[in-house]
């Protein structure tokens, strides 16, 4: 089984024709990731990860992941951007919604802000805890993880000694350069390498996100196994009839081109929130540059039909929705009958809460379509690792073959480095 794509929703706003005519564009694009010849190609390592992962690699990840899970209560996650998002993009969406109460270990994030209230009350929730990190950044150099794992760091010294902290303290860097790969030679820490040919938001299948997957007791043999089927159904040989990939490539592209600038990526699951928060990044970084590329948002349904729901229906006719739904769910929960009718509801006595959530998908679904909001749906089968590794790999070979549609290079990201000169001449950062 695999995740599926419907794009049928569409055709009310752009011809079916239409779509398919992109066909040898976008498959000439999907064979220029494939041969390396278009825009970036120094960063397409992320193209054949799951299938070229090796049981050496995967058995290190979960030998350091139990090492961890035997030793620590919580396990801080220190990156930002595509050094946290992935990892929590699978935890959040694999774990019971109340895990944080009971799960040990507990993973909790640092790095992925500068907040000072934040830091104060992670590190008095850590105080007297037993606890362990993992610090991603490839560039080793980035100013928010490097702070947090300077504060943090030297709570575990404190706590535990300098000698037992370097057990707990596992550094996910670049090979060779940066400030966290010379703190962590210079510690003895244990390391991972992130790829020099894959970039932090295409990173979620190396050990930025399979280490601090795996210490939440989620399978990634599973995860990289569902990869693998998608970067086989969504490579370069493959018609592009037969390729979602391509498929909601093109799709997306031609709604850009009919004046749809905003993407709002829809969940009715709320497992799936850092999905989305991972799949702006992904696009958002990627496509918007050269004054282009859509603007990716995101809603949880049916939470923000209460509240984003309204402009969604009747607000400016610039958006289209990409629906993720998924269509089994774990458990089964009835409506009771009740013998006095009091709340109105006995009408759906004996209906299970996920058949009215399907309701409310396709009420919502109808009510957009004729309020002039063209749908994609993608369908999850049901909330697993094997599912979530295709959805991942789905999104980020999309991502490539959108981005060579638009004319960018979806692999790098010189926007981000405006507020970050800003801000270090602000703060008379020494060589600035
Ligand atoms: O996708 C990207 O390249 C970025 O979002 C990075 O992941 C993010 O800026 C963090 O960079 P680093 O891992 O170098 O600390």
């Amino acid at each position: 089984m695999k995740i599926t794509l419907d794009i049928s929703k569409v055709f009310d706003f752009i011809p079916e024709k239409q779509i398919f005519e992109r066909a040898t564009a976008a498959e000439s694009a999907n064979i220029a990731l494939e041969n390396g010849t278009g825009k970036g190609n120094d960063f397409l390592g992320w193209l054949h990860l799951p299938s070229s992962i090796t049981e050496a690699v995967l058995n290190e990840i979960q030998k350091t992941a139990d090492d961890l899970r035997s030793k620590c209560e919580v396990v801080v996650i220190i990156g930002i951007g595509g050094s946290y998002l992935g990892a929590k993009a699978v935890i959040d969406a694999l774990s019971g919604s109340f895990d944080n109460w009971t799960k040990k270990p507990l993973i909790v994030y640092a790095g992925h802000q500068i907040g000072e209230d934040y830091l104060h009350e992670l590190s008095e929730f850590l105080n007297g805890k037993s606890f362990g990190i993992i610090n991603i950044s490839k560039s080793g150099t980035t100013t928010e993880p490097a702070l947090a794992f300077r504060l943090l760091r030297m709570q575990l010294e404190n706590a535990v000694g300098i000698a037992e902290a370097q057990k707990r303290i596992i550094a996910i860097t670049d090979k060779s350069r940066g400030a966290l790969r010379t703190l962590a030679t210079q510690e003895g820490y244990k390391t991972f390498v992130i790829p020099d040919d894959v970039g932090g938001r295409f990173s979620v299948l190396t050990p930025v996100g399979l280490l601090p997957i795996a210490v939440a007791g989620i399978d990634i043999r599973q995860l990289i196994a569902g990869a693998v089927k998608m970067e086989k159904a969504t490579g370069a040989a493959v018609p592009f009839a037969q390729n979602p990939a391509a498929i909601y490539a093109a799709t997306r592209n031609e709604l850009y081109k009919q004046g749809k600038k905003i993407e709002i990526l829809a969940n009715f699951n709320p497992k799936l929130h850092y999905v989305a928060e991972w799949w702006k990044q992904l696009f958002g970084e990627s496509e918007g540059k050269e004054n282009k590329g859509i603007f990716n948002a995101s809603v949880d349904f049916t939470t923000d039909l209460h509240s984003m729901g309204q402009w969604i229906q009747e607000g400016e006719r610039t958006i289209f929705e990409t629906v993720l739904s998924v269509a089994k769910s774990r458990f089964i929960v009835e409506v009771s009958g009740a013998k006095t009718d009091m709340d109105g509801l006995n009408y759906l006595a004996g209906k299970r809460i996920d058949y009215i959530n399907k309701m409310a998908e396709l009420g919502t679904q109808q009510a957009h379509v004729a309020g002039g909001v063209p749908n994609i749906r993608i369908e999850i089968p049901e909330l697993n690792e094997f599912y979530l590794g295709q959805l991942l790999y789905f999104f980020e070979r999309a991502c490539g073959i959108s981005g060579y549609l638009l004319g960018v290079n979806p692999f790098d990201q010189p926007g981000v480095e405006a507020y970050k000169k800003n801000m270090f001449a602000l703060l008379k950062k020494p060589e600035c």
